[in-house]
């Protein structure tokens, strides 16, 4: 049977069921009219693997559930394997047994991606098949396909991202009601945005994954989990939080990819926003993308990042163009050209916000001062507040060279007048 053939009813193996996979189950019943007209075929989901069978699902009839993979790869009826189980391992496996056995493979797995990336796009190449992951990145947010289709030729420059619903819902939550961090974890993770591990959320590390994928499609050159440096949330006290409302900024985890001198460098840390910054106001699980490029100046897409029906439209998306476009193309492989090499972390110039808390005693602030001033870090407003015993000093710095500031920041933190440990927070006063 021809790829083309197989198409006319596509056989979907779905591998997990839970938030997202019990979402596409639904959408591809409830859509399934729009998908008929869309492909001129039909899509039905012809197993579902999890790991345990004995537990009742709904929608989804009983019959269709299996804990065994090689029903699934192995039935040849079946074309498409919808892989969302997350994680490393089993996907890795499944997915790269999908592909050997000439499956087309969709994926929501930024982890997956993000570090077996390239080996896997190989395996589809070799096996003239193909891995679409939309969903992968940003939720609803149809990115991947805007990146690397329709703004082939936007010549990127930089992107800045918000893309975690998890850290933005809860960020959000703390600026907004003042509501305790745990609390809006706990939210966040019965809305279903959260990870089955919550700390790939909370550290950053999702968001990494996900800009490697961003700037590996954008600047055509590959960038694993491995090349982008994280700082996630853990940190940030609702101290923070309040001065952030009292200089008129809002704090967002955001993911940053920029070319620097023909180089790349990828982040994810925590920043303080003026208000009138373009992701100021994504706010919620929303996830926004802020691109800038030498052909398209600047574009950006907001909507859902996080959410069962949100990510699973999707993850349909993406087995739409499958089914319209059964035979592997050009575009459906990231391509790695340029081969870009990285700029350093400690070489990018940033501007800092730094709340320390010292002894209130005369001559603290000229010796932090000095530490400062000895690595030529410039302060640009100080802000001291009495708490008891200790002073609480806020300090906005000039854009410096991060190498700089950390030489500043270990010193200031030797200090026997300085307690506990200094935890800076990049501030973004524009879109530059
Ligand atoms: P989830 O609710 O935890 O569901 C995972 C499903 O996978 C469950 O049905 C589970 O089976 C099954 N599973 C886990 N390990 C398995 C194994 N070893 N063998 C067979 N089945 C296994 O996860 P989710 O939120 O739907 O996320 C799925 C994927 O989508 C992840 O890659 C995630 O990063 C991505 N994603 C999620 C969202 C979101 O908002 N939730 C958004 C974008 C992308 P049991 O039910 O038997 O445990
Ligand atoms: N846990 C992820 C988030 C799901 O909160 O953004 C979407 O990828």
């Amino acid at each position: 049977m021809t790829a083309d053939e197989k198409m006319k009813r596509a056989s979907i193996g779905l591998l997990g069921y839970g938030t997202v996979g019990s979402s596409v189950y639904r959408l591809l019943d409830e859509q399934s009219i729009e998908i008929a007209q869309a492909t001129g075929a039909s899509a039905g989901v012809k197993r579902i693997l999890v790991r345990d069978i004995s537990i009742p699902r709904s929608d989804a009839p009983a019959e269709l559930f299996s804990d065994d993979f090689d029903e699934l790869v192995e039935d040849e009826d079946i074309s498409i394997i919808v892989e969302l189980i997350g994680g490393i391992e089993p996907a890795l496996e499944y997915v790269t047994r999908a592909l050997e056995a000439g499956k087309a493979v969709v994926t929501a797995n930024k982890q997956l991606l993000s570090q077996k990336g390239s080996y896997l796009f190989d395996l589809a190449r070799r096996n003239e098949t193909m891995i679409r992951f939309e969903a992968s990145v940003a939720g609803a947010i149809p990115i991947i396909k805007v990146i690397s289709e329709s703004m082939v030729a936007a010549d990127f420059t930089s992107i800045y991202g918000i893309v975690n619903g998890t850290t933005n819902y809860i960020l959000t939550e703390m600026m907004r009601t003042g509501a305790r961090y745990g609390d809006a974890l706990a939210r966040a993770q019965e809305w279903g945005y959260a990870e089955a591990d919550p700390t790939e959320d909370i550290s950053g590390k999702d968001a990494a994954a996900k800009m490697a994928i961003l700037a590996s499609i954008a600047f055509h050159s590959e960038v694993s989990l491995d090349d982008v440096a994280c700082v996630g949330i853990e940190d940030i006290s609702e101290l923070d939080i309040a001065y952030a409302r009292d200089f008129g900024m809002t704090l967002k985890l955001l993911g940053v990819a920029k070319l620097y001198d023909g180089r790349i460098n990828v982040r994810v840390y925590p920043a303080l926003l003026d208000r009138e910054h373009p992701l100021a106001s994504v706010n919620g699980a929303y996830n926004a993308v802020f691109l800038k490029g030498n052909s398209i100046d600047e574009v950006m897409l907001s909507g859902p990042g996080a959410g069962g029906i949100e990510t699973a439209s999707a993850v349909v998306g993406d087995i739409v163009s499958i089914m319209a476009r059964p035979v592997a193309g050009r575009l459906d492989y990231p391509r790695t050209h340029n081969g870009l090499e990285l700029f350093p972390d400690d070489e990018v110039v940033s501007t800092f916000y730094l709340r320390l808390e010292v002894d209130d005693e005369p001559g603290v602030l000229a010796q932090i001062s000095q530490v400062f001033g000895e690595h030529e870090v410039s302060i640009e407003s100080v802000l001291q507040k009495g708490r008891g015993q200790h002073a609480e000093l806020v300090m906005v710095f000039h854009p410096v060279a991060e190498k700089s500031f950390g030489a500043a920041l270990k010193g200031i933190s030797g200090l026997p007048v300085v307690k506990g440990r200094p935890a800076p927070i990049r501030v973004e006063r524009d879109s530059e």
